[in-house]
């Protein structure tokens, strides 16, 4: 069997995956320095959701956590999910944006860059990996799993040809909806080893479906050289199968195992457990196994998505109407995997076809941009009599979707103005306006605890005078007793922690 890279996913994918990707960063910090003494091949702290979460929900600046995270990681390589032209947001951005994101990202800690588009076009990876090759970072390659009449081991096979053509230093196969089978796992990484038996290759599971621990067992019986797992109190259901199962079931070993040692994990677990307890409210219900997705492909996320359009529309007996018109809508747009953002666009398309009784009737602006070609070339080409009933007479775009883009980040400077204190403000702010926008006002205006802290506190503290709760800076809360300067100094105690 020989070594196998153990990648820990607790602080990116297990808590997007099972809280929301609300996990503070403080509340990561104590566990890491333990977790860089285990052995893991590297750990994955940054980039998928969290990026706009850390701003939008928690007031966080995600580039301070990556700095923090890195400090404390001594021995293990950082990594992170980077989305090819859309970096860590959800639009292509232009080249200026996504070359300068890998350079800061880079010069902030990052070490390893998993790069993917989600319609797996290799042209949307080439600024991405320019970028990282550029700034002396590790580029893995990745393939987005997905299945269809037109996916196989000889498409991905070919994807993975090109990958490493491009100059990627190793592989992913990404399952982001745990569809990948243990038979075409052993046959995936059967073929690519043949391909390419000096490229490390690396898979990414979730447990959606439970096939992911026995996918990465045959996977790495076929010469696969590292897995993503997360801790066991951050994994399975929607995350990734647990740490502490595939250690014990592949073994110890250095140069023929894991090289992790399983009592090694308990504190790091442990720790974990007590954290996941503390962000209750934001626990999905979707725990154990997703047997739908065995059936017909569709995650329970987007099931309860389509549920919920439908019953604001007062229709949900029309539910398996819209389950075959969703894979009907799948075919027609080429077979895109369904994942963000193909997932809500696919999705929505089959509902408002099934509820107004007309196939593309009435067409999402999401819709157009997709068969348009704005997101890049689909696994197929779409049938001309789609096109006509979706664009009319609008053509489809033969280039590269960032092509058309000029660059922004000089007029986001200028739009931002001195609310941007680095290069990575600039960053933040170009791929989130909103929230990071606020973020950068409510750090200006000196930090401080969130919104409903201030009310609660307030509340309790039975002031004469009600605080608006519209603005954290307020100017109710400067009239109570309490001196903007104590609520300033009580919100930085609390990032430091
Ligand atoms: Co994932």
């Amino acid at each position: 069997m020989g070594q196998v890279r153990i990648t820990e996913t607790a602080i990116r994918d297990g808590h997007q995956s099972l809280l929301a990707t609300r996990m503070r960063t403080e509340d990561m910090l104590p566990a890491l320095e333990r977790m860089d003494t285990i052995g893991y091949g590297s750990i994955e702290c940054w980039g998928g959701a969290t990026f706009d979460t850390a701003m939008r929900f928690l007031l966080e600046d995600p580039w301070e956590r990556l700095r923090e995270v890195k400090r404390r990681l001594k021995n293990t390589p950082t990594q992170m999910l980077l989305r090819g032209q859309n970096a860590v947001g959800y639009r292509h951005y232009a080249d200026d944006v996504v070359l300068e994101f890998c350079e800061r990202a880079v010069e902030n800690g990052m070490d390893i860059f998993r790069i993917f588009d989600a319609l797996n076009d290799t042209r949307n990876l080439e600024t991405a990996f320019k970028g990282v090759q550029r700034a002396g970072g590790h580029v893995q390659g990745t393939l987005c799993y997905t299945t269809s009449p037109v996916h196989s081991v000889e498409s991905f096979g070919a994807l993975a040809n090109r990958l490493v053509e491009m100059g990627a230093d190793s592989l992913c196969i990404k399952d982001m909806a745990g569809l990948l089978s243990p038979v075409m796992a052993e046959s995936l990484v059967t073929r690519i080893k043949a391909d390419h038996p000096e490229v490390p290759l690396q898979l990414h599971c979730h447990d959606t479906s439970g096939y992911s621990e026995m996918a990465y067992l045959l996977a790495i019986r076929a010469g696969a050289d590292a897995i993503d797992t997360a801790i066991s109190p951050l994994a399975g259901g929607t995350s990734q199968p647990a740490t502490e199962t595939l250690v014990a079931a592949l073994g110890e070993d250095e140069q023929n195992g894991t090289g992790i040692v399983l009592d090694d994990l308990v504190e790091t677990a442990d720790y974990f457990g007590g954290v996941r307890k503390r962000y209750w409210k934001h626990e999905s219900n979707l725990l154990g196994v997703d047997a739908g997705v065995l059936r017909h492909q569709v995650p329970g996320g987007m099931i309860s998505n389509l549920v919920g359009q439908l019953r604001d529309q007062g229709q949900e007996d029309k539910l398996s109407e819209v389950l075959e018109e969703n894979a009907r809508v799948r075919a027609d747009l080429g077979y895109p995997p369904l994942v963000t953002p193909s997932s809500q666009i696919v999705g929505s398309q089959a509902v408002l076809n099934v509820l107004t009784g007309k196939r593309y009737g009435v067409v999402t602006k999401e819709t157009r941009n997709l068969a348009q070609g704005l997101y890049g070339k689909t696994a197929e080409p779409i049938a001309k009599e789609v096109l006509d009933l979706i664009l009319g007479d609008v053509p489809q775009i033969d280039h590269r979707p960032a092509d058309d883009l000029e660059p922004e980040l000089e007029s986001a400077k200028k739009e931002i103005g001195d609310l941007a204190e680095s290069p990575e403000d600039v960053l933040s702010f170009v791929m989130f306006p909103q929230p990071a926008k606020q973020f950068l006002e409510w750090r200006r205006d000196g930090g401080g605890p969130e919104r409903e802290l201030i009310a609660a506190v307030i509340g309790a503290m039975a002031v004469k005078e009600k605080p608006s709760a519209s603005t954290r800076s307020n100017p109710g809360i400067q009239s109570t007793n309490a001196p903007g300067a104590e609520w300033r100094q009580f919100g930085r105690m609390r990032q430091m922690r």
